[in-house]
């Protein structure tokens, strides 16, 4: 089969259009046949190999040459103890170690993936699993916002972010976007009421407070997102430096004995429920999986380049067949 493939961590020129061999299901497998598969940070991450977390699989190289991990495709074979689908069944879900998705097949046990609905495209399910599930996850159980209250979102214009603008506007917030320049008009198009351009502006120094801080890309001190809390708010932690994810882990509980304001990791816990609770509200029409741009397997070196100048306004989608 054909799949894109990197041996080095660097730019998006190491990605190479190869042919590996096709894999084979063990026994609670099920092999997919890829449809679409959308780029997520995570990709952007183990493509260059930091933070320096993304280096657990593989300290010097990658360990796992294929990324890619947010899938809708179609089961073509079912290991034997595979009960869950069945060959011919459309689905969609991601891969547990954020590997193997830019290629025409995959393998995987499919825990906590879900049936493709028909109303959906494979492109627009492709689109949703990690970033919709880390929106949900964020705002309603561990932000637990209710309407009114301020929320920001830092790194609004990425793949979880514009789920995260659209989910706080459906929960009744009033949302602060953070992002590049080029993505504030496309933070407002999504519902963000105010919106802060990181390359001129630290919204923690702005002297605004908010109720809830879902950080996408947590590089400052624990200090200076204190100072954008409200008395009793919550700043939770998603990707970002090593140096933050410390401080927030080793400090957070001894300032929450000092203040009542939370810091906190957001550790995504993945499940089909809230896979098909968030692709419910796509279907409704609450919630919109965007698409920016759309490219062919062969090209997902120009795609991640896209992405990793700052240009991707919420999703880029390989299609594979
Ligand atoms: N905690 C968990 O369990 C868990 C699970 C899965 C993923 N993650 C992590 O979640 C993070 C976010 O993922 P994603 O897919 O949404 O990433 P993404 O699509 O790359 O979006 C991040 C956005 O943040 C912007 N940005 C970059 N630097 C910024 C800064 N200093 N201030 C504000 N915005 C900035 C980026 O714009 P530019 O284009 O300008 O860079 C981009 O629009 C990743 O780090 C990923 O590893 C965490």
């Amino acid at each position: 089969m054909k799949a894109i493939v990197y041996h080095q961590y660097g730019p998006p020129d190491n990605l190479k259009l190869v042919e590996v061999e096709k894999p084979t299901p063990t026994d609670d497998q099920v092999l997919v046949k890829v449809h679409a598969v959308s780029i997520n940070g995570s990709d952007k991450e183990g493509l260059i190999g930091k933070p320096f977390y993304v280096r657990m699989g593989g300290l010097r190289k990658p360990g796992d040459p294929i990324l890619g991990s947010d899938i809708a495709g179609q089961v073509e074979a079912a290991g034997k103890n595979h009960t869950q689908f069945k060959p011919g069944d459309e689905v969609y879900g991601e891969m547990g170690n954020y590997h193997g998705g830019f290629a025409e097949y995959v393998c995987t046990r499919a825990k906590d993936w879900a049936l493709k609905p028909d109303s959906l495209t494979f492109e627009e399910a492709a689109a949703i699993p990690q970033g919709g599930v880390i929106a949900l996850q964020g705002l309603r159980d561990k932000g637990k916002v209710q309407p009114g209250q301020r929320v920001l979102i830092n790194g609004a214009g990425g793949s979880a972010g514009t789920f995260a603008i659209q989910l706080a506007k459906y929960y009744g917030a009033e949302v602060t976007g953070v992002d590049n320049t080029c993505k504030l008009d496309f933070m407002r198009s999504i519902g963000a009421d105010d919106v802060v351009d990181y390359t001129r502006e630290d919204f923690t120094r702005k002297r605004k407070q908010y109720d809830l801080i879902l950080d996408l890309v947590a590089y400052r001190s624990a200090f200076s997102y204190l100072r954008a809390l409200k008395p009793g708010g919550s700043y939770y932690f998603v990707g970002g430096s090593v140096a933050t994810l410390f401080q927030i882990l080793l400090l957070g509980p001894l300032i929450k004995r000092m203040t009542d304001k939370n810091l906190r990791l957001l550790a995504v816990q993945r499940n089909r429920e809230d896979l098909v609770q968030i692709t419910e509200l796509c279907q409704a029409g609450k919630i919109v999986p965007v698409i920016d741009r759309r490219y062919p397997l062969s090209q997902v070196p120009e795609a991640m380049r896209y992405v990793s100048d700052g240009r991707a306004k919420g999703k880029v989608v390989i299609i594979v067949s």
